[in-house]
């Protein structure tokens, strides 16, 4: 499939893909820094998207769906407006992440991997965010918030437009 044909992977991104693909001996290769920046353009990986990319890459839709799944930090359903990760490893374990957790579930009344009603928040609990000395912590929309209590936590979001 072109890039004309595919209304998904634009002219623009295209360009990227090609530049990106170019840097490893097989297109394939590329396919996860594609999809990362699908998620990014599209803010999920929709069924339609993974078609695309593997009309792109040269794949079966049912491998990159295979890749998709794989990783979590590939989302199959649309996200809210703030997507909220909250580290769930063992240094943040060990400070407390469970209740920082357990808070924000609580007052959005929402579990890792859901969206709250209103489509502000989507949540989820990941592996280590590489701030272990800072934990708990959480990434809220690619800004980290560190040494969280489950106050400060909640307050961080309750403030969030
Ligand atoms: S364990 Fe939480 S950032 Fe590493």
């Amino acid at each position: 499939m072109s890039a004309s044909e595919n209304t998904l992977i634009p002219p623009e991104l295209d360009a990227e893909f090609e530049e990106l693909a170019a840097r490893y001996p097989q297109k394939r290769a590329a396919l996860l820094p594609i999809l990362h920046r699908m998620q990014e353009v599209h803010g999920w990986i929709s069924p339609e998207v993974m078609e695309a990319v593997a009309g792109w890459i040269g794949l079966a839709p049912v491998e990159v769906e295979g890749v998709v799944s794989f990783y979590p930090m590939f989302r199959r359903r649309p996200a809210g407006r703030h997507l909220v990760s909250v580290c769930k490893n063992i240094s943040c374990h060990l400070c407390g992440a469970e209740d920082v957790l357990a808070a924000i579930e609580k007052r959005f009344g929402l579990k890792p991997g859901e969206t709250s009603a209103d489509g502000r928040i989507t949540l989820q609990a990941v592996q280590c965010l590489g701030a272990c000395g800072y934990g708990p912590m959480m990434d809220v929309d690619g800004t980290y918030h560190e040494h969280l209590t489950p106050d400060s936590a909640v307050e961080i979001l309750e403030e969030l437009p």
